[in-house]
Formats: structure tokens, C-alpha cells, sequence
């Protein structure tokens, strides 16, 4: 048999939508494009359908595919996460040679990417973990894109991941992140962010729902007005359109006949978890998780609503409350601003750690560039980020930067007063309060810490530091109760 010529700059595996997406769109941008699909009938409709969108070299064959890539050899796989992925990349190594990248493209866990990388290294070839944010839409027109691994396949890889990026300013939205597990490590922190930003607009629809007993046709109006201002945002504007849709089937709002059950494939999740492993209190993405999970519990649910749980006094709704609601409105933006601010802060706190604790020198610049187009999180707030980052790339907390200080002094009163009215009116802010307790937490001048350390001490002899000596201590709480000097 012929081997076919190698003339693919790119090549990808796995034709679902991501995949066929991302090749039409290599295609669409000079890339002469190889693809390869386990079943060949995906190949072949891609081709068919899309062939005139530029050079695509189809293969039924991994070592047709990979012999129609021109050397380094550039595969990127675009399949389920876990096994399949892994069973791809047995195949690449097989027919790759020394030198040749294999990149996966999906949502993997960065843990996964630096065995994988480690491995694919041991037998000569490249790994690059790349994130790629945008879904279906981005795939095609232009995501954002963070790949980790070597530096070397960046040299290789990054033209050509340029030349798909979304661009914003005339910057590409796509950097080298760091080596091995980073590019996968950042993209799943950038999906708890998103699990946070969507429960915080959530959070706000409910209180004008059943707060302020707004229609959702009302509220979308209220969501495309929010979205010409600080709150510029992707997930801002769908939540407009979702909220304006009216179901085809019975013509009352869409979203009064969507199951309210959040689900989730885990990338927030795994945010979350790594946030508890490097003690980075990323409550924000954590309290959004738990959400989804929560509403997810349908039957617990429904047990406690016909439990009757005691709801306590509430008020009806804002008017009861003496509450005006052009006012309540303004709050409750004011209020989603700031936990977004918060959700974002903890979010970079948790890519700086593990950036260090992993060494991979993540420049939290490049994020804040990478994220202002593309992706989901994509928002006009991310230039805000940069400048910060600009001004002072050591900054100890986001919300320390003295442009997000100015405006947290604008908006704290208003998260105050939401917070206060959504207790009163019994309707749940999971990530509003407790991103209010995560802020108020970080000013206080004292913690109750210094009760739990003496409590730690009292039953178990865990010792204590004092405010006014060095050392540790231990008071003989079963004895004289004298104090001790356990390192003296
Ligand atoms: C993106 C999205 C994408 C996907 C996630 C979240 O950046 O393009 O984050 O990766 O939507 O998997 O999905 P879940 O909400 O189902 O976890």
C-alpha cells in the first residue's frame, strides 16, 4: 500500500463535534489538516461536508494518519478523557517517532497529564496537556487555548495554535502556561471559576425571581443592561438569552420547565478538592459544586419540602421589606460583582499555589491575557486583572489591587444588604454569603483560630503559638494548668 505524503501541519483524532470543530477550524486558517476518527464514517462526513473549508487529509488508519503529518509530527487528541485517551496516546507512541507531540485537547485531570507526560517522554516523544475553553462555538471560531508541557513543543506548536486562538486587541488567546500538568492544571481552575460565576448569576436571578417577583423576560432585560456595563461578560449575555427563551412546547419561560438539577462532568469538582489539598480556601468554586450537588439531590429535596422544615418569620418579598426595588436591583448586581471579584481572587490564589508547589511559574498575566477571549469565562473584567497583575505581579490577593479595593469600597455595603434580605426572605446565596464570611475573614483583626487552638491543645496536647514570645506552648490542662514550653 501507498503511504500517503506527509503534508498535514496538524492533525486530530476523535471527530465528535469538539474535534471535527477544531479541525475545520485549523482548516479554515491554512492549516493543512490530517483526521483520523476511530469509526471512519465521522471522517468521511467531516470531509464531506466540510472539505471545501480548506486541506484536510483524511485517514481510516492510525499509521495513515500519522504518516500524512509532516515532521515533528503534531497530533492533537480531541477523545473522551480517561482510558480512551490514554489508549490514543499507546497508539501515537506507537506510530510516532522521536521528537513527534502528541497534545490532548481534552478536559483531562492535570495529575493524568504529568504521568502521561512523563511516560510519553520516557519513549522519546513530546506531551503537551492543553486546555481548550470555548465549547462547540469556540472550537470552531476561536477558543482560548493553554497548553502546558515542554517548551520546545511551545516553539513548534504555538503558530499554529495561534492561528485558530481567539483574538482580542490583536493578542492571540493562547500562551504557553508551563510544563507538564500546568495547561491542564489552569483550565480546570478556570472551569471552577466558571461552576462560580454561573451560581452567582444564578444566585442573582432567584432574588429578583422570588425576591423581587420579577418575570424571567423582565430579568433578562436587567441581565442585557448589566451586561453593557462591569459585568461585560459571555456567560452574562447567554444568561440574557436563556432567561428571554420561551419553551417551544408550552410557551411559558424556558427556564420554568428545566429540571431545576444542576449537573456537572467534574472539572469544578477537582477544582475544588485540589483548592482543600493545597489549603486554598477557594470557597466560591466550593459552595458552587456543593450547589449543583445539592440540587441534584432531588430526593432528599423533596423529602424536606414535604417535611415541612421550619422556615422561622420571612418576609413575602422586597416590598415587605420596605425594600425599593430599583434599588434591590442595583444591590443585588453590586452584590454578584463582588462575589465574582472574590471567586476570581480565590481562583488565581489557587493557580499561584500550584504553580508553586508543582514549579511551573505560571504568570498570572498570561491567564488574565489567554481568558479575555475564547472561553467561557471570557469578560471584559479580565483587563482589569491584567492591569493588576502589570501593576504588581506579587500582589498577595487580587482583591488587594488598589483599582478592585476602590471598587469593593463601592460595593461592599450593597453584598451587606442583599445578604441581610435574602435571610429575611428565606432564598439560599450559598456563594453570595459565604464569599461575604471568606472577605470579612481575610480583614479580621483577630479569628476565632486562636479558640480552636486552644481547643486542640485541651484535648490533645497540640501545642500553641503565643502573640507575645516565640515558641511553642502547652498549658497542663489536666493538672495544674501551668504553661509550658514544648520546644524550649
Ligand atoms: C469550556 C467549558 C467546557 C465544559 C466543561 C464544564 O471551557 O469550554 O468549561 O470545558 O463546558 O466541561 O462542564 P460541566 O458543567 O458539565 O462540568
Amino acid at each position: 500500500m501507498t503511504q500517503p505524503h506527509a503534508t498535514a501541519s496538524i492533525g486530530v483524532v476523535g471527530l465528535a463535534v469538539m474535534g471535527s470543530n477544531l479541525a475545520r477550524n485549523f482548516a479554515r486558517n491554512g492549516n493543512t489538516v490530517a483526521v483520523y476518527n476511530r469509526s471512519p464514517e465521522k471522517t468521511r462526513a467531516l470531509v464531506a461536508e466540510h472539505g471545501n473549508e480548506g486541506d484536510f487529509v483524511p485517514a481510516e488508519s492510525i499509521e495513515d494518519f500519522v504518516a500524512s503529518l509532516e515532521r515533528p509530527r503534531k497530533a492533537i487528541i480531541m477523545v473522551q478523557a480517561g482510558a480512551a485517551t490514554d489508549a490514543v496516546i499507546e497508539q501515537l507512541c506507537e506510530a510516532m517517532d522521536e521528537g513527534d507531540i502528541i497534545i490532548d485537547g481534552g478536559n483531562a485531570l492535570y495529575t493524568d497529564t504529568i504521568r502521561r507526560e512523563k511516560e510519553v517522554a520516557a519513549r522519546g516523544r513530546h506531551f503537551v496537556g492543553a486546555g481548550i475553553s470555548g465549547g462547540e462555538e469556540g472550537a470552531l471560531n476561536g477558543p482560548s487555548i493553554m497548553p502546558g508541557g515542554p517548551v520546545e513543543s511551545w516553539e513548534t506548536l504555538g503558530p499554529i495554535l495561534e492561528s485558530i486562538a481567539a483574538v482580542v486587541d490583536g493578542t492571540p488567546c493562547v500562551t504557553h502556561i508551563g510544563p507538564d500538568g500546568a495547561g491542564h492544571f489552569v483550565k480546570m481552575v478556570h472551569n471552577g471559576i466558571e461552576y462560580a460565576d454561573m451560581q452567582v448569576i444564578g444566585e442573582a436571578y432567584q432574588l429578583l425571581r422570588y425576591g423581587a417577583g420579577m418575570e424571567p423576560a423582565e430579568i433578562a432585560e436587567v441581565f442585557r443592561e448589566w451586561n453593557s456595563g462591569d459585568l461585560d461578560s459571555y456567560l452574562i449575555e447567554i444568561t440574557a438569552e436563556v432567561l428571554a427563551q420561551v419553551d417551544p412546547a408550552t410557551g411559558s419561560p424556558l427556564v420554568d420547565v428545566i429540571v431545576d438539577a444542576a449537573g456537572q462532568k467534574g472539572t469544578g469538582r477537582w477544582t475544588a478538592i485540589n483548592g482543600l489539598e493545597l489549603g486554598v480556601p477557594v470557597t466560591g468554586i466550593a459552595e458552587s459544586v456543593f450547589a449543583r450537588a445539592l440540587s441534584s439531590a432531588t430526593q432528599q429535596r423533596a423529602a424536606a419540602r414535604e417535611g415541612n422544615l421550619p422556615a422561622g418569620t420571612l418576609a413575602a418579598d422586597i416590598a415587605a421589606l420596605g425594600i425599593d426595588r430599583a434599588v434591590f436591583i442595583e444591590d443585588v448586581r453590586r452584590a454578584l460583582y463582588a462575589a465574582k471579584l472574590i471567586a476570581y481572587s480565590q481562583g488565581f490564589d489557587e493557580i499561584k499555589a500550584g504553580s508553586e508547589e508543582h514549579n511551573w511559574n505560571v504568570d498570572p498575566r498570561d491567564l488574565a491575557t489567554i481568558w479575555r477571549g475564547g472561553c467561557i469565562i471570557r469578560a471584559k473584567f479580565l483587563d482589569r486583572i491584567r492591569e493588576a497583575y502589570d501593576t504588581n505581579p506579587e500582589l498577595p490577593a487580587l482583591i488587594l489591587d488598589p483599582y478592585f479595593k476602590s471598587e469593593l469600597s463601592q460595593l461592599i455595603d450593597p453584598w451587606r444588604r442583599v445578604i441581610v434580605a435574602a435571610t429575611q426572605l428565606g432564598l439560599p446565596v450559598p456563594v453570595f454569603a459565604s464569599s461575604l464570611s471568606y472577605y470579612d475573614s481575610l480583614r479580621a483583626e483577630r479569628l476565632p483560630a486562636a479558640l480552636v487552638q486552644g481547643q486542640r491543645d485541651f484535648f490533645g496536647a497540640h501545642t500553641f503559638k503565643r502573640t507575645d514570645r516565640p515558641g511553642t506552648f502547652h498549658i497542663e490542662w489536666s493538672t495544674d494548668r501551668s504553661l509550658t514550653q514544648t520546644d524550649a
